[in-house]
Parts: structure tokens; sequence; C-alpha cells
């Protein structure tokens, strides 16, 4: 085991922002920030239900999921042209790589788009040339992974894994996100068997506000490989202890969780209670734009409030290494990088 060495409780902050990671859930739209969604709606001539940026960041009070979707999708409506979905991410990839972010893998929600009219060419090649100039500029792997929303038919998510097919090579996965209760992963079963079959690697939301029994139906029926967020697992301890055995991660959004009333503080968070019983949890940013803050004000964020160690910085970071889909040689490649900065701290001591 891993020596991690002393570090100073008014350090940690610091080693928390400039450590290594992974990111591994996070929402392209929900990087847009309102002043970039002033500024494309400007240059798109769309029309917005809010007279500023301050306007539209004050209406950012959320009670539950729903409440912040109905902002979510209404904000991507400003999204037309590959290069508002260039700029959209590219803004994104600029600060993860200012977080030291090193590998991020990049929810995006085709249908939010499509529906509108836009070419699922526009938007998948706008948000891999993007990812490819991050790739040039700052050695930053980001990753993209398409998400079908689970409030639409099933139908719907075949016609959009159909339109995405000729541009298979732009992204690593599928997952499942939008209003999770009353849509569980098994209205989904078979289009998932379908991007298994085209060795998309699976993730899907289960357990953010739905009931374990969604993070069941995600592991059983559609083989997800990972849980986002997850966090409602604490109530089944035999999913606790399946998690656990079997080490699937789960992308948990700090945050997020606050914004959306999952937990009533960041002191009550469980992550530490997941950590604790073995689980591969990683921290991620979610919907940053709208969250109040990118991946490592979650890490600082949560740290100061649950009172948490280097050691679970460290397990952390190791975490999102590990939970992500790059091959064994370069998740080995990042986890000697997080033991060899964790090394340099030791030499400052
Ligand atoms: N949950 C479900 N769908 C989403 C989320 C989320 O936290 N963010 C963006 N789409
Ligand atoms: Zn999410």
């Amino acid at each position: 085991m891993f020596k991690i060495p002393h570090i100073a409780p008014d350090r940690l902050p610091s080693v928390l922002r400039l450590m290594p990671k992974a990111e591994l859930h996070v929402h392209i739209e929900g990087t847009l920030e309102p002043e970039l969604i002033f500024k494309l709606a400007q240059r798109n001539h769309v029309s917005l239900p809010y007279a500023s940026v301050e306007a539209l960041r004050a209406a950012y009070q959320f009670s539950d999921l729903q409440s912040f979707l109905d902002l979510y999708y209404a904000g991507a409506s400003v999204l037309l042209h590959e290069q508002d979905f260039f700029d959209m991410a590219w803004a994104y990839l600029d600060k993860a790589a200012a977080d030291n972010v090193v590998h991020a893998e990049i929810f995006f929600d085709p249908q939010t788009h499509t529906a509108r009219g836009v070419p699922m060419e526009t938007l998948i090649k706008g948000l891999h040339h993007a990812c490819q100039r991050a790739h040039q500029e700052f050695g930053l792997s980001a990753k993209l992974i398409l998400c079908f929303l689970r409030h639409l038919s099933e139908e719907d998510a075949f016609a959009t894994l159909e339109a995405a097919l000729p541009f298979r090579h732009y992204f690593i996965g599928v997952g499942l996100d939008s209003s999770e209760l009353g849509h569980p992963p098994a209205k989904f079963e078979r289009v998932f068997a379908r991007c298994r079959e085209l060795g998309l690697h699976v993730v899907a939301h289960a357990g953010e506000e739905g009931p374990p029994e969604y993070i069941h139906q995600a592991l059983d029926l559609l083989k997800a490989e990972r849980i986002d967020h997850g966090v409602q697992a604490v109530r089944d301890p035999a999913l606790m202890q399946r998690l656990a055995e079997e080490r699937v991660p789960l992308t948990v959004c700090p945050l997020s969780n606050i914004k959306l009333c999952v937990f009533p503080t960041l002191a009550q968070h469980n992550l530490k209670s997941l950590l604790d019983a073995g689980l591969c949890v990683t921290v991620n940013s979610d919907d940053p734009a709208y969250f109040g803050g990118y991946v490592n004000e979650n890490y600082v964020e949560l740290f100061a409030a649950l009172g948490l160690e280097p050691r679970h910085a460290y397990q952390l970071a190791f975490n999102s290494f590990e939970a992500s889909f790059a091959d064994a040689a370069q998740k080995k490649a990042w986890e000697h990088g997080l033991k060899a900065f964790f090394e340099r701290l030791r030499e400052q001591d």
C-alpha cells in the first residue's frame, strides 16, 4: 500500500486542486455558463426569457432534478451550429485542464439538439474537434459518451443510435440521463443490448433520486460498467456489498446532490460512507455551470464539509483513473503520475 505523506490541513485544498485526476461525469450541456448562453443567443438570434446574465443565474435555484432539467434544456436551445458546440466544449476543456484533469469522459445529449433540427453531424463534430484540440494543446485526453434521454421512448433512443452510427468512431460509449423517477433502466434494455453488440461502453444514471432497484436494473439489464450517482445504494446493504465486491465505480457529484436537494447539506453527504464500505467512488461536477463549481470545487468543498484527509484525496484520484475507460497501460501511467505527485509533496515536507 502506498504511504501518503503528511500534509498540513491548510495545504490540502491546494493539493486537491493540483493533483492529477480524471472527470467521468460531466454533461457538456451542463457546462454552458450564462455568459456563453447570452453570447450564443445573440449570435444565433435566439430570444431568451431572461433580461440578463445575472437574471438567468439568479434563476438557478432548484428543488429537485426536474426543476433543474427544465432550465438545462432551455439553456441548450441557443446551440445551433458546429462552432457553438465547439465553443461550449472548448470552454469546459480549458477549465478542466486548469483543474489538472488529465482525462475526461464527457456526456452529450443529442436528442436535446436533433429534436430542434440540429443535425447529429453538426453537434458531434463540434464536440469532437474541441476534444481533439484539448489533446493537442493540453495533453488532456477527452472522450465522448452519448446519452439517451430516459423521459423519451426506447424507439426514440434507437433512432438516435441509428443517426449516430455514421459517427461511431467519435464516441466511446452510451449513457442514460434526464428524469429518473418513472423511467427505470428496464425501459431501455433492448437499445443497450444493441449498443453492447456494437462494442460501446455502457454507463447509466441510477440511484440519484431513484430507488436502489434502478441500480440493480442498470447492472443486470443494461450491464452498466459504471453507475452515475448511485448514492441511493446505501439504502440496500446487499447492493452495497455487490458494488464493493465487483468494484463497480460510482461517479458521485457532491455539489449537484446539494443543489438538487438529494442531501440537505454537504456535511450530510454519504460519500465517505460509500468509500468506507469499499466502493470505487469518484468525484465529479455533473453540470458545473448550474451547480456552483467545477471538479476542483467539488473536491475542496466536499473535503472541508466531511473532514476528509490526504489518503482520501489519493484514493479518489486513483479511483477516477481506475474507473475510466482508458486502456490498462494508460491507467498505469496515470496512476504512476499520481504517486509521483504525492511523492514530491513528501520531499517538500
Ligand atoms: N441527472 C440526470 N440527468 C441529467 C443530470 C443529472 O444529474 N444532469 C444532466 N442531465
Ligand atoms: Zn449527470
